[in-house]
């Protein structure tokens, strides 16, 4: 593991609620930020953080279309104890089970079970960590959940855990920021890595630094970091989607009155890859946050829709904008085809 910067508060929290475990006063943890800010960075440096009988157990929510059901209870059974090895193996008796988890942590003071990426989790094991938050200060335990926080819209099934956690009155919330640029350009000097651009293009996510850094490409962002961007856009809806589209044409930052012009169903459309971590909109106006500086994207971006919006797409760069801002005119990142 690489080095980890800005952390350090996180990690002292992690460590005051491992000793108040032990103490008996346990307690939730809830770590969230998008992909690749470093959530998991965090569980593997909470080892260092415990006090020496305090034990680490890991589980892991899988993006699978079918889940595991209670996938992370059965990554923690190698390291359990028999009674709880019995309960998850007879799939029938929930009660069992819940008891044997019970008897698991009251057993060994001081454990921090860890549950990662429960945005993923399966009805069965939301159901078992409400059950323990809803004991949690009665345990000598601290029960640590990491989630993406832009990937749960208000419907999702993790919002009845996290208002459960929130009115248990023993959970600490810890959301991870984005990397500042003096951190990133300690990352790149440390890598021999010209820093220019490498903020500004990453936006701070650790995962897309450590990605630029592997490839050693400046502020280019490489293959891996453009897919991931994509993965995000296509869970998009449609309707977002296409306005994420056709904002891609423009170069950014794309002035407000002319993001305006072209989202015909107005700025709203495009709350949702806001909340989602791809654009960042202010009074003045509309960014994308991971933007390449050295042209066009590769295969895959933009995915503006086709030929037909870029059709659609001439009068804004040419004559609707001269009229609305005289003298002004557009360069489209992407050709525009004039209307026939
Ligand atoms: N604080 C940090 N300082 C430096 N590098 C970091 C930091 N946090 C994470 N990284 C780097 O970023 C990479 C991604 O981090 P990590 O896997 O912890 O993200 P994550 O939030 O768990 O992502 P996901 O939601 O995809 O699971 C790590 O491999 C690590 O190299
Ligand atoms: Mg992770």
């Amino acid at each position: 593991m690489g080095r980890i910067l800005e952390r350090g508060a996180e990690l002292r929290a992690v460590g005051r609620a491992a000793r108040d475990a032990f103490a008996g006063e346990g307690c939730v943890l809830l770590i969230s930020g998008e992909a690749g800010i470093g959530k998991s960075s965090i569980v593997a440096a909470t080892r260092a953080q415990l006090p020496p009988r305090s034990r680490l157990l890991v589980g892991h929510c899988d993006d699978l279309a079918t889940a595991r059901p209670l996938g992370p209870l059965h990554d923690i059974a190698p390291t359990a104890g028999e009674p709880l090895r019995h309960a998850l193996a007879d799939n029938d008796d929930r009660e069992a089970l819940l008891t044997e988890l019970r008897e698991e942590l009251v057993g060994h003071p001081g454990t921090v079970l860890v549950v990662e990426d429960v945005h993923w989790a399966d009805h069965a094991t939301l159901d078992v960590l409400r059950y323990l938050i809803g004991r949690i200060g009665e345990l000598p335990a601290v029960l640590m959940l990491t989630y993406r926080d832009d990937e749960i819209d208000a419907d999702h099934r993790l919002r009845q855990l996290l208002g459960a956690a929130a009115r248990s009155g023993r959970t600490h919330r810890l959301p991870l920021a984005p990397l500042s640029p003096a951190a990133v350009t300690e990352l790149c000097r440390a890598a021999g890595v010209d820093e220019l651009g490498v903020h500004a293009t990453t936006a701070g996510n650790p995962y897309y630094v450590a990605e630029v850094l592997a490839t050693g490409s400046g502020g280019v962002l490489p293959q891996t970091v453009v897919d991931a961007v994509l993965a995000r856009v296509r869970q998009l809806d449609p309707a977002v989607r296409a306005a994420v589209e056709q904002l891609s044409v423009l170069p950014t930052p794309a002035e407000r009155w002319l993001a305006d012009l072209l989202l015909s169903q107005g700025l709203s459309t495009i709350n949702a890859a806001e909340e989602r971590g791809l654009l960042r909109v202010t009074g003045q106006a509309v960014t994308f946050r991971h933007e390449r500086h050295d042209g066009p994207w590769p295969t895959g971006w933009p995915v503006v829709a086709g030929c037909s919006w870029r059709h659609r797409c001439w009068p804004l760069c040419s004559t609707a904008t001269t009229s609305t801002r005289p003298g002004w005119r557009i360069t489209p990142r992407w050709p525009v085809t004039p209307p026939r």
